[in-house]
């Protein structure tokens, strides 16, 4: 096990990440038919331990993005899991991680049918702070890119070649001077931000977008609606939302693995709200990153501890008549 080195899982091994290398024929690479999960590793330093959160909810996505394109796998999701903390062990972060597993159309033949080319999956890890570098607001745009459609692509299928449509919108946006963008449907209604979903608070109510929208159905999304109505008594409404809307938003804020909670301060260039993070944005925020970082004893059903499963191990293997250490 390295202490320096950084393992990769791929074809059905871990190896050094230099190692893990496709060739430049295949099909993934050639035509973006790969699917995908960003899941976060959050480390405690108190608790010296890191939490992976909503990984088998990612996995469970992860099979039906799979459906979608056509994909089979020989792992099953607890594999999956499995070999996802394993992973995390040999590399051994003590920081948080960002873990990219994906599954991938591994074909060499020219041409972009889903159909007889063979599926392979691979992980790897990586350290990652905050994804907006600790912005305190956002500044937004409406992007002049549209969200991809279902009959085109389906955006509730994570899918690599759909990420083209992220970064043109996310790339104007910076390139025009601002942090973000939020992307509409064709049908002009709001669908959600270049790889983040979009809450709305107006009047006290707490509104997102539906899945219609062509939304990725976010998990950081599904956990904001489960706690917030279970601790704030907030039940969020799911509706189409007008552009106008935003303007007149009391509190704006995106939500996803990697953005995790971020509040957005404007919209073209008007100030949402005092133009400063909202107290709903707030204690969201707030009790979000609690739950992550495994400060929240409710909610650690949603955390897979990484390293206590692999000290009982250990502990077993040195005294094997300690009893039963199953993670
Ligand atoms: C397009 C898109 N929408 C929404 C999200 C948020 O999803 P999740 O909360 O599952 O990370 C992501 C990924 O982070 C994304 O890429």
């Amino acid at each position: 096990m390295g202490q320096n080195r950084t393992y990769a899982f791929f074809k059905g091994n871990f190896v050094p990440l230099e190692e893990a290398n496709v060739n430049i024929m295949n099909n993934a690479f050639m035509y973006g038919t790969a699917v995908f999960e960003g899941v976060r590793g959050y480390w405690n330093e108190r608790k010296e331990e890191m939490y992976v959160f909503r990984l088998r909810e990612h996995f469970e996505r992860m099979n039906d993005s799979m459906k979608i394109m056509h994909m089979e796998l020989k792992y099953s999701v607890d594999e999956m899991c499995d070999i996802v903390i394993e992973l995390l062990r040999r590399n051994a972060p003590r920081v948080d991680t960002y873990i990219r597993p994906s599954a991938y159309k591994a074909g060499q033949k020219v041409g972009p049918s889903l159909e007889g080319s063979p599926t392979d999956f691979c992980v790897f890890t990586v350290a990652f702070g905050d994804y907006f570098h600790g912005s305190p607001g956002l500044n937004v745009q409406i992007s002049s890119w549209r969200r991809v459609e279902d009959n085109a692509i389906p955006a509730r299928a994570k899918i690599v070649g759909a990420y083209a449509n992220t970064a043109l919108a996310k790339t104007d946006a910076l390139l025009s001077g601002f942090d973000e963008c939020i992307v509409l449907s064709e049908n002009g209604h709001v669908s959600e931000g270049s790889a983040m979903n979009l809450f709305m608070v107006k009047r006290g109510q707490l509104i997102t977008t539906p899945s219609t929208e062509n939304i990725l159905e976010g998990i950081t999304r599904s956990s904001i609606m489960e706690f917030a109505e279970a601790e704030f008594g907030l039940k969020a409404v799911c509706r189409q939302i007008d552009r106008s809307e935003l303007y007149i938003a009391d509190e704006l804020f995106f939500c996803g693995t990697g953005a995790q909670i971020a509040p957005i301060i404007s919209v073209d260039k008007r100030r949402v709200g005092s133009g400063v993070t909202g107290p709903v944005t707030e204690k969201v925020r707030d009790l979000y990153i609690s739950i992550c970082r495994g400060e929240e004893p409710k909610y650690n059903k949603w955390l897979t501890p990484v390293y206590a499963g692999q000290k009982a191990e250990i502990s077993a293997q040195k005294n094997p008549r300690a009893g039963s250490t199953a993670r």
